[in-house]
């Protein structure tokens, strides 16, 4: 008996090893730390169960038999962050480069049919040289098994990749259908094809981690929805993450503990938009200023940031926020902007995470490049996210909610439940330069009528008074107040339900 417990935690040692010390050395030389390290730092400790330590390869091509490593290049299993369940695999760069084969991809398929069985997130920490090259078409269908499970388990449960190595070819479309990819600067990158065949075909001449690191991810591509310094802060950052989130659809988001005063009066908020109606003002206090002790997980921070999305909580209760942002691009609408908030809108609706919207919003970004690179379908999107989402909407306009943006950014005709409006709110067709430039035509020269004709439209419609007797916004607010009327608001709507006509799913404007 003693012998074979001796063999297993020998066994296990072996496993544990990974690609042996020599390998683990030039992880930790390229500043990466090992698959297990990692789950140590991801999880909380003591509660990684594992699966599948033993399981070993099959191919018997190009002298594989003689080399089966324990676990196959993955560690694979579930575990809990600050005691919630999620699965996970690690990919261990230290065997055969982390590389896929049949088995180490019938290990995710694992854990995945377990997470979505059991409903709990699946998070996939990717560090891998992709298709395990002796094994050729097997591990090919390796990948299509997994694929073919991030999308049954797309608005099941959270799916969350973290790259933090190599993911090329087609291993990058696993983490591509996950709802967040997050990216580790320096050592990490993805790209479908590599700087070699890039020079190849299209003669350019471009580094791995110009062509598809950190920054060219979360700046230029938007694949990825965040970075971090290195691998400790990554995991740090999505434990925090994970915090926000419902275990799977079958569930409400987790309510946290919260010490702050849900009737906290914000006076500063009250000076917040400035007098003079094309000065910007930073969005982003009023983000802070509202959320639970100014706690809020920005998604996608250097993308599109005339529009920001992220989360907060109210009252403990995890709440999705969109908002316009004044300072870039004066908060217009454009394709990325409208592509970033619609994912971010269906993400949540998907979690039944309510929406917070703040407008401020001029309209959409006109020209050429808008209209070429198809504005009038990317728009459709945010507005098709926000009128088929059911969750609770609550949404405040602070300053400018003009024409089709008006209607877009979660307006009550796109089923909102609470329409707010600052004081300084002006809803209207366009804003008053605008306006007075077509409706006067004829007088135009005429500085005198013009100004005239300008002060006569801002007295019309530079306010929310206008919205507010027809009814399109329930209430004008004190911007003070904002986060007591919020929170209410969300209150009183836990109990919502609606109902929609069948369909077999819908048809987004992709
Ligand atoms: C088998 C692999 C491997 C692979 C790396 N290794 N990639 N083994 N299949 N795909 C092994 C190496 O032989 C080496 O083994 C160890 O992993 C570390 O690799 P190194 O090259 O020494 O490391 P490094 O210099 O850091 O370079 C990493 C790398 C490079 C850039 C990832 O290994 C590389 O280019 N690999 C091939 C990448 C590739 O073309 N993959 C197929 C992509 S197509 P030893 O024993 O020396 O430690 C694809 C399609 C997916 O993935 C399709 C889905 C539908």
């Amino acid at each position: 008996m003693k012998d074979i417990l001796a063999e297993l935690e020998a066994r296990r040692a072996v496993a544990r090893a990974g690609g042996g010390a020599r390998r683990v050395a030039a992880q930790h030389a390229k500043g990466k730390l090992t698959a297990r390290e990692r789950l140590e730092l991801l999880l909380d400790e003591g509660s990684f169960e594992e699966f599948d330590m033993f399981v070993a390869h099959r191919c018997t091509d190009f002298g594989m038999e003689a080399d089966r490593p324990a676990g196959d290049g993955v560690v694979t299993g579930w575990g809990t962050i600050n005691g919630r369940q999620v699965y996970v695999f690690s990919q261990d760069f230290t065997v055969m480069g982390g590389s896929v084969s049949e088995t180490h991809g019938a290990k995710i398929c694992k854990i995945m049919d377990m997470a979505l069985q059991n409903g709990a997130p699946v998070i996939g920490l990717n560090d891998s040289g992709g298709a395990r090259i002796q094994e050729g078409v097997a591990s090919l269908a390796a990948y299509g098994e997994v694929f073919q499970r991030n999308i049954m388990a797309s608005g099941v449960v959270p799916q969350i990749s973290l790259i933090m190595g190599p993911c090329a070819g087609g291993a990058v479309y696993s983490p591509a259908m996950t709802d967040f990819i997050f990216m580790v600067k320096d050592s990490s990158y993805m790209f479908v094809t590599g700087p070699d065949v890039a020079k190849t075909v299209t003669n350019e001449v471009v580094t791995a981690e110009e062509l598809g690191g950190a920054g060219t991810h979360t700046r230029k591509s938007s694949v990825a929805d965040g970075a971090f310094e290195n691998d400790v802060e990554a995991l740090a950052e999505v434990r925090r993450f994970v915090d926000f989130l419902p275990l799977s659809n079958r569930e409400k988001p987790p309510v946290r503990p919260f010490h702050d005063d849900p009737a906290r009066i914000e006076e500063s908020l009250d000076t917040l938009v400035p007098d003079n109606p094309n000065q910007p003002y930073d969005m982003k206090e009023l983000i802070l200023k509202v959320a639970d002790e100014g706690d809020f997980f920005e998604i996608q921070r250097e993308f599109a940031g005339n529009i920001v999305t992220g989360f907060i909580r109210l009252e403990g209760s995890t709440v999705g926020v969109v908002a316009n942002q004044p300072m870039v691009l004066a908060g217009c609408l454009d394709i990325d902007a409208s592509r970033k908030a619609a994912r971010f809108v269906r993400f949540c609706d998907a979690f039944d995470i309510p929406l917070l919207t703040f407008v401020d919003v001029p309209g959409f970004l006109p020209g050429t490049a808008q209209e070429y690179g198809g504005i009038i379908k990317h728009g459709a999107k945010l507005l098709y996210a926000y009128g088929e989402a059911t969750v609770p909407k609550v949404t405040v306009i602070t300053r400018k909610a003009y024409g089709g943006a008006y209607v877009v950014m979660a307006s009550k005709h796109l089923r909102g439940d609470f329409s707010y409006a600052w004081p300084t709110a002006e809803i209207a067709v366009m804003g008053a330069k605008g306006a007075v430039e077509i409706l006067y035509r004829a007088e135009q020269g005429d500085n005198g009528k013009i100004a005239q004709r300008t002060k006569e439209y801002e007295d019309r419609f530079a306010n929310p008074f206008v919205a507010a007797e027809k009814g399109v916004i329930d209430e004008v607010i004190m911007p003070r107040a904002t986060r007591r009327r919020v929170c209410r608001a969300f209150a009183s709507l836990r109990g919502k339900k609606t109902a929609a006509p069948w369909k077999k799913h819908d048809n987004i404007p992709l």
